[in-house]
């Protein structure tokens, strides 16, 4: 997505401003999901399976992060939305067709992890410390 957003930035006409602020937008968002949200979602396979053991934990404090700013996260994809917005006015009256679709796309993406993604990755986290808990309390002597 954002190889797609940079080359347009980088052909000039138009859009090129718009695309910049957004691919800005993108790069910064990006970033915070794959360090915060890909390590607790990619725990959900081992979770589902009860398969857990105390060094997991250390992904907690990336579902933790998540979860104490997730609002942060929500008010990025509505700056992501208005920033696509202005992009695709910027390429009116006639958006290419990959524009459009890139739109749908990266819109599309963003209701996914807000009512998916987002919410599995902290639902993991927690699920974690439970399973977490009831192993040392079994444990204790
Ligand atoms: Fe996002």
């Amino acid at each position: 997505m954002l190889q797609f957003v940079n080359r347009l930035a980088s052909e000039g006409g138009g859009t090129a401003d718009a695309a910049s602020r957004l691919a800005r937008l993108l790069e910064t968002h990006f970033h915070k999901e794959e360090t915060f949200a890909a390590p607790p979602l990619g725990m959900l396979p081992r979770l589902a399976r009860g398969s857990v053991n105390p060094g997991m934990a250390a992904d907690l404090v990336h579902s933790d992060w998540l979860r104490q700013n997730i609002d942060t996260m929500l008010a990025e994809h509505r700056m992501i939305a208005a920033a696509l917005e202005e992009l695709l006015r910027a390429a009116m009256p006639a958006p290419q067709a990959e524009l459009v679709t890139f739109a749908e796309t990266l819109l599309n993406h963003s209701r996914l992890e807000e009512e998916v993604f987002y919410p599995a990755a902290i639902v993991a986290g927690e699920y974690l410390k439970v399973l977490l808990g009831e192993r040392a309390a079994l444990a204790a002597p």
